[in-house]
């Protein structure tokens, strides 16, 4: 079985559901409390123990490559002002990973961006993060699918249980249990099923470990849906031309690129922060008997 070392995260959708926050700014730089939505992805991908990261970017993503390089001039500032522990953090982040970029043109679409990691990833499995899909969780998502992979040696997609009424808005999966825990082994897959097309609520998030195979089948998928390459398309084939395996990972899973799963995650990871927890409860709690607030 071959072991993992890479992750590919895509950045190079344009946002447009942050418009006008998105014009100058990359969506995965909006931030949460001191960081950006990518930082956390990043720290997932690191926990899991990756080092090597490739990311899809696009015209205007720079931001992103910039921030987990070092800052010479800042690092400098910081020194002389003696603000060291600012200064370590910054050595911290810009130590986190070594990236590697590769240009996405034009966006078209997902399945797209992960084909153009074909060359730097090469006949190797790898795990694709989506650049604005946050997942909190004890054992960080990608470890447990490691974990999961270290079992099956097949491809994994992570997969949430979402009410029924929601299932138009996701990948959904069916599939049967196999011995291993949480886990289904893919018979279908249905993109934004229409009400009674599926039974299942298993939807796919952002968090994906697949074998190379994907990149041929990526090269000879035609455009789908919206007239861009669906990685759903893609997957489905493979799923048929070897396993593919449903993981219903353990964590609570934010979609940061959209302006309600971002405003939930800033709210929970700042009450569970260590200095700003107990204050912003207490905030909290005064809105709640607020009359405006109406909980
Ligand atoms: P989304 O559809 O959520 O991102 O793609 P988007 O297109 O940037 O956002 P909206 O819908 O316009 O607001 C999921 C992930 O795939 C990347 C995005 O950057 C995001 O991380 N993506 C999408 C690409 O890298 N290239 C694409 O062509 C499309």
């Amino acid at each position: 079985m071959k072991k993992i070392r890479k992750a590919v995260i895509p950045v190079a959708g344009l946002g447009t559901r942050f418009l006008p926050a998105t014009k100058a700014i990359p969506k995965e730089m909006l931030t949460i409390i001191d960081r950006p939505t990518i930082q956390y992805i990043v720290e997932e991908v690191v926990a899991s123990g990756i080092q090597e990261v490739i990311l899809i970017t696009s015209e205007g993503k720079s931001a992103i490559e910039n921030h987990f390089d070092y800052n010479f001039e800042l690092d400098t500032l910081l020194r002389e002002k003696n603000k060291e522990q600012l200064r370590a953090e910054l050595e911290r982040t810009s130590g986190l990973i070594d990236v590697v970029s590769v240009r996405q043109k034009k966006p078209l679409g997902l399945g797209h961006a992960i084909w153009m990691a074909r060359h730097v990833v090469g006949d190797e499995p790898f795990l694709v993060l989506l650049g604005d899909d946050l997942v909190r969780s004890e054992t960080p998502c990608c470890r447990q699918m490691l974990d999961l992979y270290e079992q099956i040696g097949e491809s994994i997609v992570a997969v949430q249980r979402v009410p029924m009424a929601q299932t138009g808005s996701y990948g959904i999966v069916e599939g049967e249990a196999t011995e291993h825990e949480r886990t289904c082994k893919i018979s279908r897959m249905v993109e934004k099923p229409a009400p009674g097309v599926s039974d299942s609520d298993m939807a796919i998030i952002g968090r994906y470990l697949l074998m190379p195979d994907i990149f041929d089948i990526l090269g000879t998928t035609t455009p789908g849906h919206g007239g861009e390459i669906q990685l759903t398309d893609a997957l489905q084939a493979l799923s048929k031309r070897r396993g593919m395996y449903a993981y219903e990972f353990q964590g609570r899973r934010y979609d940061a690129g959209d302006k309600l799963g971002y405003l939930k995650a800033i709210v929970d990871i700042a009450l569970e922060h260590p200095s700003l927890g107990g204050p912003f409860r207490e905030h909290i709690r005064t809105l709640c008997g607020h009359e405006a607030c109406r909980l």
